[in-house]
């Protein structure tokens, strides 16, 4: 079984830091989205993954990834010019998937649960032409959804006003070669994309059965700015197993809980309450930080208290009279306070950044 992470899309709501990064590169607990997801590829025994790529994002991931020997897989990228719809991403994956089954995973989405049981069930049920991971959500229209009769889907829709179930599907598919069969036969939605979910509702109707898979774990589309705070609080608290200081902690400083602090970084005279990952070349002092912060390499922090938050690569921070909270702070951003007169607020920030003070 081969496997595709689809990756070609605009990633606008995460905009701007999508303007310089895929979203699925933005870091998480200090790792990039997709490299979750190729773990949880891995792990199913798949090696051969398909990442779709766009013209704009190519080099990046490519820069990032490379081969996916450093990770135990071999990796191959496939141009989708436009994101014309996941149907058509799929399609874009023909030559690379040949007539073999195969997964397809959203690469914006993380998922908890062990994925193993779901290949498992795939590949015991020949009579089967997909198989959907499943999962109840209390929005359904935000999502495509899935309408079971036992454990057979009867019928998929995308993004409905209003959903005839609660079952959304979250981003995990197993397909065989007639999904293609099906990509031929479906046209354009109304918005314009080769719907993945008109595609599958064509195999229901036109071939094998298709059943769901339905989990109940936690997993999250980190499409928006909340999404990835709420899976860096996750990921801090379930999957990091391994909390290590390596670089040097000095003596005024207290470390409580699960506190990670990378090689060549210096924390003096602060107070760190874990979980908290800081990453390598890093300078920390008279500072707090609070649980739930990922700090990316290279970042300095001076004077101020930051929390709940993520702060990408080369990130400066010093003399705050404010705590930094909730907060996704994109690479070499530089925040500070001084005692300039007139009193006010200095802001220089590109398209679509948010900048909310509290009174
Ligand atoms: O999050 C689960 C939902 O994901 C499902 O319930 C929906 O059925 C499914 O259509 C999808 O909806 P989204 O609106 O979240 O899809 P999005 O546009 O965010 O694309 C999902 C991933 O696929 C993302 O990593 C970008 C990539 N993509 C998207 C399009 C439209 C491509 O690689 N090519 C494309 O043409």
């Amino acid at each position: 079984m081969k496997a595709i992470i689809l990756c070609a899309g605009k990633g606008t709501r995460l905009r701007p830091l999508t303007y310089t990064t895929a979203k699925h590169l933005i870091p998480v607990a200090n790792k990039p989205v997709i490299l979750y997801t190729i773990e949880k590829i891995k792990s199913a025994g798949i090696k051969e993954i398909g990442i779709i790529v766009s013209p704009e994002n190519r080099q990046d991931f490519m820069a990032a990834l490379g081969d996916g020997s450093q990770y135990g897989v071999n990796l191959t990228y496939i141009l989708q010019e436009e994101p014309k719809g996941l149907a058509h991403a799929v399609l874009m994956a023909k030559d690379f998937l040949g007539d073999e089954d195969f997964m397809m995973y959203l690469g914006d989405n993380l998922i908890m649960d062990d994925i193993r049981p779901f290949v498992k069930e795939f590949e015991e049920k020949k009579e089967l032409s997909a198989l959907i991971m499943l999962s109840p959500v209390q929005e359904p229209s935000r999502f495509g959804i899935a309408v079971m009769e036992g454990n057979k889907i009867i019928k998929t829709i995308e993004k409905p006003k209003e959903p005839p179930s609660n079952l959304a599907i979250i981003g995990l598919y197993l397909f065989r070669k007639d999904i293609f069969e099906g990509i031929a036969n479906i046209k354009p939605s109304w918005r314009g994309e080769l719907e993945i979910t008109d595609a599958i509702d064509w195999l229901i109707q036109h071939k094998g059965t298709v059943e769901g898979h339905i989990i109940y774990g936690w997993w999250k589309d980190t499409g928006k700015p909340e999404d990835l705070i709420e899976a860096n609080h996750k990921i801090l608290d379930e999957i990091i197993e391994e909390f290590k200081i390596e670089g040097t902690v000095e003596a005024s400083s207290v470390i409580q809980g699960r506190v990670s602090v990378g090689k060549n970084s210096e924390v003096v005279n602060s107070v760190i309450r874990g979980p908290v990952i800081i990453g390598d070349n890093c300078t920390i002092s008279n500072a707090y930080i609070g649980p739930y912060t990922s700090i990316g390499n290279g970042v300095m922090i001076e004077n101020c208290e930051i929390e709940n938050s993520i702060v990408m690569d080369e990130v400066k921070i010093s003399n705050l009279s404010f705590r930094i909270d909730s907060s996704v702070i994109g690479k070499k951003v530089e925040i500070s306070e001084n005692d300039g007169k007139p009193k006010g607020v200095q802001i220089i920030v590109g398209d679509l950044s948010k900048v909310i003070v509290s009174r």
